[in-house]
């Protein structure tokens, strides 16, 4: 298959290219932005494959999009400003990029004739504190993150409705493992627990979220893509829930930490309490999930402990201004 993968240079989409690269002997062509989030470091072992190209443009640039797009059989889009906390101090990036650019992308696939998958998540349902959501669950997103997302997809949909265009929805739980920006979750309590830096855990620390190896997320984006019923929406939830407390928790052990760096902090303004996915659909097409959390969270620990190289540039760069403008306090080299 030939795809054009937007946002592929980030967490979730360089995992994704990866595998589609060696795995499956794609040619990929990565078109992303590189904004903060955006390293081509995480691409680097792909530079030199056969049928890899990288683009760097935003997803809202229609001529750049009409260019890379020639010639491929599929889009898949990653394209997203993603983190709810920086939703929060500055929304204008979210509208931009998933308004703006998830419709430019749909009418490049539109004009070319190509398929499309939206990468989504489970942030578009909101809250619920007992049970699962389905695909046919409400949308109700309470950040502008999640508001801007669950825009896209509707947006995404209105396209097969209206215009015929072969589309599908892939809404994944909380990811996590190796690439992941710093500001989430787990690899700031992993670098924090490493430096002995304060583990900052919001409100009372019992939100809990649905965990997603990356690899496994990336599987199951690869499966829909090929097995998946056009207009469809797929639920992609991991194996496992858990409080966030315990989380950390579970890092202070792998990383030998001190319980004493734990640190109750502001909660999130409309923190939502607890995320969960019901994947049947995504099961009965043939796929599932094949690490659980605490093999998954091992082996990210490790990989992050084995990769200096990679976040030591991150923790010495502009970061260090947002971290103190989040948390009032600084890292420490
Ligand atoms: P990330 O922040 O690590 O990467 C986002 C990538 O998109 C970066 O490479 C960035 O440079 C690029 N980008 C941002 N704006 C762009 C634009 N206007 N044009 C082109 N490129 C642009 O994010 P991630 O965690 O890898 O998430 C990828 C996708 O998966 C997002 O759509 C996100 O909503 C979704 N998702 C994430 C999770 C999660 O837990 N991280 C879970 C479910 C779904
Ligand atoms: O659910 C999927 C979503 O998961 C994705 O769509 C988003 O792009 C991704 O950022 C993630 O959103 P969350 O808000 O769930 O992830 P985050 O890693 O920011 O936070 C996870 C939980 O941990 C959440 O309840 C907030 C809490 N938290 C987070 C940080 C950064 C803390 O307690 N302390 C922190 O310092």
């Amino acid at each position: 298959m030939k795809l054009l993968v937007c946002g592929g240079a980030g967490f979730i989409g360089s995992n994704f290219v990866r595998q589609r690269v060696v795995d499956h002997g794609d040619a990929v062509t990565v078109l992303d932005k590189l904004t903060y989030a955006g390293r081509e470091e995480n691409l680097a072992d792909l530079r030199d494959r056969e049928g890899f190209a990288f683009v760097r443009a935003g997803i809202e640039d229609a001529d750049a999009v009409a260019q890379a797009i020639d010639g491929v059989d599929a889009v898949v889009n990653f394209a997203a400003e993603t983190h709810v906390d920086r939703s929060i101090a500055e929304p204008d990036a979210f509208v931009r990029t998933h308004a703006v650019g998830t419709w430019v992308l749909l009418e490049a696939a539109r004009a070319a004739g190509v398929r499309y998958l939206q990468v989504s998540t489970d942030e578009v349902y909101g809250s619920i504190e007992e049970g699962s959501f389905s695909e046919s669950s409400p949308l109700a997103p309470s950040s502008p993150y999640s508001a801007t997302k669950a825009g896209a997809d509707l947006l995404v949909s209105s396209y097969f409705h209206t215009y015929g265009l072969q589309t599908v929805i892939c809404r994944g739980s909380n990811n996590y493992g190796p690439y992941q920006y710093p500001e989430k979750l787990i690899p700031l309590m992993i670098l924090n627990a490493l430096h002995g830096d304060r583990l900052p855990v919001y409100g009372d620390g019992m939100q809990v979220r649905n965990w997603l190896y990356v690899e496994d997320f990336g599987r199951a984006i690869g499966h829909v893509l090929e097995h998946g019923a056009p207009g469809e929406v797929y639920n992609v939830g991991g194996p496992d829930e858990c409080p966030n407390i315990e989380v950390v928790k579970r890092i202070i052990e792998l990383t030998g930490a001190d319980e004493g760096q734990l640190e109750y902090v502001t909660d999130r303004p409309g923190h939502d309490r607890r995320y969960s996915l019901g994947s049947e659909k995504i099961r009965a097409l043939g796929w599932e999930p094949q690490v659980d959390f605490s093999q998954g969270l091992e082996q990210t620990v490790s990989w992050y402990r084995d990769n200096p190289a990679w976040w030591e540039p991150i923790r010495s760069g502009d970061y260090r201004e947002y971290y103190e403008r989040q948390y009032g306090s600084k890292i420490k080299d």
